[in-house]
């Protein structure tokens, strides 16, 4: 029987559950896959960490980067995260000395994800990624194979677990944004430092290598990224009477020969699919053809989803077959222009909380006609102890460089009495 030697680098909350899936489920994999998966060597940061795994003295490495090294190792599955420092030093080395890699770390392969693959390719080894997007949701491997016949237009969806607990919790709980992300963190949902998270990065990177993926491009930087710190509990309870929930969505789309990459809040109807998505998981849509539209929802992170990602990897290599990591030769892959998506058309939503006195109205209409944009719905509300107004407006269709002039313009207006807030709507 084949035997393929593994070293896992980083037992924090993802590695510890990889090691012990592997020790338990061993017999399985290899029935599965024809050949056993053998954990030789692990390293971590700080030996003397208490941990709730028991691992061999033999099995210690003195230090990370002798995995790269050693004759015993075949595959070096990277779980330390960053896009630089260890992480990249190891993957860098590991491929450049024909080792396979397997990893969870989307900021690595969002960041150097080509100039790797071309190593990878050159030296005839894998560089799998499963985990890196969305946990558990095997999107990355359905584009690379179950959905290989199509020609892919759109992927969008919720990729990101922490914002949309966040969101679906503010509307259901009732409760305003820091409460529900100290709440998250209480739950282990959100991170100590949930930045990544929260201002859309996190999502950005996972986008990023989706849409390498479905057009067959490279990585590409141009993208919009907005994430959630502004949306208050009022946009929430807002788009609730309208008729709408409000998700942060990564869109990657190709329109007339031109690719958008975009994240952001959208408000989108409350009867749609990807409104019903609550809480941690992640959903991802993918329109093409001829498929269709094709959609898969998961819990989007956990030591338990990702690691059945990393499992779907290890067991592609166990079974022995070399591919390109992003589905086609880095020689093929093509450099596409990636528009920015200031000449798009959206309908928005803006909240504007308002001095209550006579001539800001017209003022506000006037900024919009101004600038090219007509309005749909025009909703007041005064609050006439306070002498103030909340006004919120619904446009038609508009540049979304016509929608943020509007925004900075209004912005500046003395009779403005809190920061207004334009989030795009998803019909
Ligand atoms: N957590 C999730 O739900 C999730 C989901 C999908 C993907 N991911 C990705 O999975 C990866 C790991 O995440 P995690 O949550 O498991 O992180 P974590 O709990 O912080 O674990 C990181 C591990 O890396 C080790 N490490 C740090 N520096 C090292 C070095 N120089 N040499 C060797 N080991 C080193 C740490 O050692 P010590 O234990 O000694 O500190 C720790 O064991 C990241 O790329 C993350 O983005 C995580």
């Amino acid at each position: 029987m084949r035997k393929l030697n593994i070293a896992i680098i980083g037992l924090g909350n993802i590695g510890s559950y990889l090691f012990k899936y592997l020790r338990e489920n061993k017999n399985i994999l290899t029935e599965k896959n024809n050949c056993v998966p053998i954990v030789k060597f692990v390293s971590v940061k700080n030996k003397k960490r208490k941990r709730n795994i028991s691992i061999k003295k033999i099995q210690w490495l003195n230090n990370y980067i002798d995995a790269t090294k050693n004759k015993n190792v075949d595959l070096i599955v990277e779980l330390i995260g960053g896009a630089e420092g260890p992480a990249k030093k190891l993957v860098f080395n590991a491929l450049k000395n024909k080792k396979h890699v397997v990893t969870a770390n989307k900021a690595l392969i969002a960041k150097y994800g080509d100039q790797l693959s071309r190593i990878a390719e050159k030296n005839k080894v894998n560089l799998e990624f499963e985990a890196s997007v969305c946990g558990g949701v095997p999107i990355i491997r359905s584009l690379k194979e179950g959905l290989i016949a199509n020609k892919i237009s759109k992927i969008h969806g919720i990729f990101n677990g922490t914002s949309n607990y966040i969101l679906s919790s503010m509307d259901k709980e009732n409760k305003n944004f820091n409460e529900v992300l100290l709440k998250a963190k209480e739950l282990g949902y959100a991170e100590t430092n949930p930045s990544a998270d929260l201002n859309g990065d996190d999502v950005s990177s996972k986008l990023k290598i989706l849409s390498s993926l479905c057009f067959n491009s490279f990585l590409n930087n141009n993208i919009y990224v907005e994430g959630i710190k502004d949306i208050d509990k009022s946009d929430i309870d807002n788009a609730n009477k309208l008729g709408y929930k409000i998700k942060l969505l990564g869109f990657a789309e190709l329109i007339d020969n031109k690719i958008y990459q975009r994240v952001h809040p959208a408000l989108i109807k409350k009867d749609s699919y990807v409104a019903g998505i609550d809480g941690v998981l992640n959903a991802v849509i993918v329109d093409g053809k001829p498929i269709g539209q094709s959609t898969i929802q998961g819990e989007g992170a956990g030591p338990a989803a990702t690691t059945s990602a990393l499992i779907s990897d290890i067991s592609s290599i166990l079974r022995g077959n070399i591919k390109f990591p992003f589905s086609l030769s880095s020689k093929k892959r093509k450099k596409l222009k990636f528009e920015n998506i200031n000449e798009r058309f959206f309908s928005a939503y803006f909240r504007f909380e308002v001095l209550d006195k006579p001539g800001v109205l017209s003022n506000i209409t006037n900024v919009f006609s101004k600038n090219k944009t007509s309005i749909k719905r025009l909703i007041q509300n005064p609050n006439k102890n306070k002498k103030i107004s909340s006004v919120i407006v619904i446009t038609h269709d508009s540049k979304d460089k016509n929608l943020n002039k509007i925004l900075k313009e209004i912005s500046k207006k003395n009779y403005i009495k809190r920061k207004p807030k334009l989030i795009r709507i998803d019909d």
